[in-house]
Order: C-alpha cells, then structure tokens, then sequence
C-alpha cells in the first residue's frame, strides 16, 4: 500500500507499484493538468512537486512517493493566483499550452529556493522544460517578473 498526499489531500494506492506517478495522477485521480509529453523525463511536461522539488512524473514511479507530498498545478494555488501563474497571465505567456503546467512547475519550484534568480541561473533550471512553440523569451521575462514582483 502506497500513502501520500496530492494536494493536501491524503491518498492510499493499493495496485501495481511500479506505475508511474503521472498515470496516477491522471488516471486514478483525474488531475489531468500535469501532462504526458515524452515520458523519458526529457521534455518537463509532465513536471510536480513532490516534497517541494520539480519532479519528472513520468519516470517516477509510485512507489517512491510512499509517504510524501505531491503538488500539482491544481493544486500550486487552487485560485490560479500564485505569482508565477499571475506573472504567466500578466506576460500572456502560453501559445498552444500543452507544455505550460510543466513550465510553471518548474518555475514555481526554482523561486521557492531562489528568490531572485539571475537570467542565467533562470535559463539554466528552465532549460529542461520544453516548448514546442517556443515562449522561452516570455517565460524567462515571465519568471523574473514573478520574481521581483514588478
Ligand atoms: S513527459 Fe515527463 S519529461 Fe516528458
Ligand atoms: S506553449 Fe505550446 S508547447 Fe509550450
């Protein structure tokens, strides 16, 4: 029996161990948010936080968040208002959107332990979050913006 949380909400899975979380999460509890894009944890689609840091959802397997905090992008700010997600809507960031959950993720993770990054340090964690249509320059200005607020 697997335990853990997913958006503060205590959860039990009793089926095959080895499933990987972002078919859990999909699948079995319907937060269809957090997306499938390579599952090789090549992309960042699939990117949550478990226990506070970016996590690829697709390699993970269940069984490795036995006891342990699962955050998705429903969950990040159940309003949509955190101020990554505000920065996000401020600089119209997405295009198509497929990659976006994951982007946010990752940025809302990145300014949790850095509460200023520098462009680089910004272009660096952000660089395994793949997007197909190519907002890099939006979500780095989105990023600082979050940031520092302004
Ligand atoms: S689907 Fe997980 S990194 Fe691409
Ligand atoms: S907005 Fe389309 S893949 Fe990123």
């Amino acid at each position: 029996m697997v335990t853990l949380r997913v958006n503060g909400e205590e959860k039990s899975f009793d089926g095959d161990p080895s499933m990987p979380l972002l078919w859990y999460l999909r699948d079995e509890l319907g937060l269809t948010g957090t997306k499938f894009g390579c599952g090789a944890a090549l992309c960042g689609a699939c990117t949550v936080h478990i226990n506070g840091q970016a996590t690829r959802a697709c390699i993970t397997v269940i069984s490795d968040v036995n006891g342990r905090s699962v955050t998705t992008i429903e969950g990040l700010d159940p309003a949509g208002n955190h101020p990554v997600q505000k920065a996000w809507r401020a600089f119209n960031v997405p295009q198509c959107g497929y990659c976006q959950s994951g982007q946010i993720m990752q940025a809302a993770a990145l300014l949790a332990t850095s509460k200023n990054p520098s462009e680089a340090e910004i272009l660096s964690v952000m660089s395994g979050n793949i997007c197909r249509c190519g907002c890099y320059q939006r979500i780095v200005a989105a990023v600082k913006s979050a940031a520092t607020g302004a």
